[in-house]
Parts: C-alpha cells; structure tokens; sequence
C-alpha cells in the first residue's frame, strides 16, 4: 500500500515566552485530526510538541502537498490560535502564521512541512524527529552519520543491501539549487557544502541501490519568507529504519553527541544540541507532550518518536531518547551549556552579525563617532584628554588646527 506521511508543525503562541505548547492546544488539535480520521481524510494522527512547536502527524493516502491535507493543518493553526491562544493572550499567538489567506498549499505561509510518500514495506519503522530553538540544518551532522558514515552506522560496511551507500539531495536555501551526491563516492563534496547548515540542508536521502526514501527534512526558511528574521525555523524530519536502511539504533546513535547548532536565545547563539525525552504521551488520545524549553529558552532540544506503521495507522509512539544511554549526553549538553553560557555576548556563543535574529548594532554604530585612526595617532593626548572632560565616547573630539 502506497502511504504519505505529513508532519506540519508551527509555533501559535507559547506558554509562557516561548517554553512551552499550552495542553488545550494539543487536545484540541487532536480533537480536529480524529474527526477528519472520521469522516475519512486522515488514515491516522497524532499531535505533540517540542518546546512552543506543536507538530500535526498525519497519515493519508492523498499524497504529498494535497490541498485538503495542507488546508486541515491551516485551518487547525488558525482555529486554535483564535480561540485559545488569543483568547488567553499566549505569548507570540499565530506567530508562525505569516499569510492571511490559504491557497491550496501551506508552504510559503510560515508553517514547517516534511512529507514522504512510499510503499510500506512488510514492516516499516518510522521514527520522526522535532527541534526547538534551531533550524533545519541542525539534521545536516546528524544524517551524514547516519547515512554516509561507517563508524557510526555499522550497516554500511556489513550489510550487503546498505553496501553501496545513499544518495544525499541537498538544497541550497539561499540559490533555490538541489544539489544530488552520491555517499561515499562524493563524501568530501556533501561534507562541503552541509558544513554550512545556514544555506545548505539535507533535504531528502534515498538508498542508492533502489532509490528506497529514507528520510526527510522541512527546509521551509522563516527569515526568507517573511522578508525579515522571524525566527529560527525549528525543523521536523521522518526517518525510516531498518532492513536495508539504518537500523533504528543507528539512527538514533547519530544524536548521542550533542553538536553544535546556531538558534537557542533569541535566534541569535551557539549552542548544544540535547537528545530530550517527552514528558508524558498519551496514546489513547493520541498526544505526546514534549520538552519545555527553560535555560536561556533552551538549550536547542531534540525528541525522538518511533512508529511501526500498518496500512497507514502508526503503532506507538516510544520516546526514543528515553533511555538512560542518552543520560550521559544530557549531561554533556548540560555541561556544554554551561561552558558557552559563560560567554555571555561574545562570539562564537553569539552567532555573528549575519546570522543574529536580534541586532543593534546598526543603532551602535551610528550613533557613536570613531576617529580616523592616523588622525588620533597624531593628537591621542588631546584626544585623551578632551573625552576625558566631556565624559563621553561620542563626540567628534577636540579641534586641533
Ligand atoms: C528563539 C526564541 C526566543 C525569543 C526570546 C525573545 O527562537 O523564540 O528565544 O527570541 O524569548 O523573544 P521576544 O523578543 O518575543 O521577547
Ligand atoms: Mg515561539
Ligand atoms: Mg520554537
């Protein structure tokens, strides 16, 4: 049976700042996702949330960018953030919902989208990531691990159908250029361009042998949309596992060191990447609650959810991060949290001015009044000795003719 799976997710006000998503806001997005399983749209959903990011699971027959599909999604945004988080006052309600109008497909209007149509194999485990506080080249270091390297994915060099490696899809978000490259043979030439993940994003994998799907990344660019910085993007990701494909313990080994990865406060800082745990999940009702995100509105988090789906109804979820293994690099992260916090404004804790959602710099610089530098090399005790009256940096300095 051919399946598509539909991640939407967005940010429609947090509770409180932007930690957390408030419980009426995943009750009553699955309240919406169960009446359209109903009436027959949707074979299976479920709702949860990392941080101020709730997600839509949703699984159809319709496949990728269905219209119907994408306006649900608007519609539940949109309805929720009316009648809950304005209602309430959220922090930041509808803030991800950057167009009024919806036109038959949802990307472009501020939303994050990770689709995947395939064939379900005989059995066919799905694990489905979400982060906070970071954007989606996040997933860059992690699936290159999976997919291309041998010292973490063991099945790369001893499993005869993973043998010849995987084809990355890779786009550049500023260009709007897909580049394909073929691990291990162009190895060094994907390492060179995901390196930087601000431009360049995993977007697809495939198993090159048969072009089997293996993954998928949102790549939607919140700044770029917008025309102005709104806001790191947040990125979900659907991953399949095993039987050819990197066994669910291979992908998941990828997030056990907690890399480096641009967001976390303001959009604007450096900062480790930690393998969370879910607080609680609910699978009668079909939501999971995520992570709240509290020192410095973080660290950037990650959540790991993992499915076996049958004829589109996902079995599960297991959370799992969710393992004591994965304690050790919470650790890590925390204690990586606690070494670059120590920088407080300084780069490269504070990304640089380029990549900064919050700057004044600008404001700085114009209102403060440098001296051409032969010119105070001149006369620096008159210099000197001038600002030191006035008390100021901000004059033009003494005359001197
Ligand atoms: C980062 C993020 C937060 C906010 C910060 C300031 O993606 O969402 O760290 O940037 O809390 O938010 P405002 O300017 O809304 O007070
Ligand atoms: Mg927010
Ligand atoms: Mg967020």
């Amino acid at each position: 049976m051919k399946v598509t799976v539909s991640i939407i997710k967005a940010d429609i006000g947090g509770l409180p700042g932007h930690a957390w998503v408030h419980p009426k806001i995943l009750e009553f997005a699955a309240e919406r996702l169960r009446d359209e399983q109903k009436r027959g749209l949707l074979v299976d959903y479920f709702v949860y949330n990392v941080g101020d990011d709730m997600s839509l699971l949703m699984t159809h027959t319709k496949g990728e960018n269905n219209p119907d599909v994408h306006s649900l999604a608007w519609s539940i945004f949109k309805e929720a953030t009316e009648n809950i988080a304005k209602k309430v006052k959220l922090y930041g309600a509808g803030q991800d919902l950057l167009k009024d109008t919806f036109s038959g497909n949802i990307r472009g209007l501020g939303p994050q989208v990770a689709e995947m149509e395939f064939e379900e194999r005989p059995s066919d485990p799905l694990i489905i990531f979400a982060a906070d506080k970071t954007e989606p080249g996040a997933f860059n270091l992690p699936f290159y691990k999976i997919f291309a390297d041998p010292f973490n994915t063991a099945g790369l060099v001893i499993d005869p159908a993973m043998h010849q490696g995987f084809k990355f899809e890779i786009l550049d978000v500023f260009e709007g250029k897909v580049y394909l490259l073929d691990a291990p043979d162009n190895s060094y030439d994907i390492l060179g361009l995901i390196g930087t993940p601000g431009r360049y994003i995993v977007r697809r994998v495939y198993r090159r042998a048969d072009l089997v799907q293996a993954s998928v990344t949102s790549v939607e660019r919140l700044n770029l949309i917008a025309g102005r910085y709104v806001g790191k993007d947040d990125p979900v990701a659907i991953v399949r596992a095993q039987h050819g494909l990197p066994a669910v313990g291979e992908v998941l080994e990828a997030f056990a060191y907690p890399h480096l990865v641009e967001g976390w406060m303001r959009g604007s800082h450096v900062g480790p990447l930690m393998p969370a745990k879910m607080i609680n999940i609910d699978m009668d009702r079909k939501i999971a609650t995520g992570p709240k995100m509290t020192r410095f509105d973080g660290p950037p988090k990650v959540i790991a959810l993992g499915f076996q789906i049958h004829d589109g109804y996902l079995e599960g979820p297991v959370d799992l991060f969710d393992d004591p293994a994965f304690d050790y690099s919470r650790q890590l992260a925390a204690q990586i949290t606690d070494y670059i916090r120590r920088m407080g404004p300084v780069m490269p804790h504070r990304l640089p001015p380029e990549e900064m959602e919050y700057t004044t710099l600008p404001q700085i610089l114009s209102r403060l009044k440098p001296i051409p530098v032969d010119e105070y090399e001149k006369n620096r005790s008159q210099y000197l000795q001038f600002l030191t009256s006035q008390g100021s940096q901000t004059t033009t300095g003494p005359s001197h003719d």
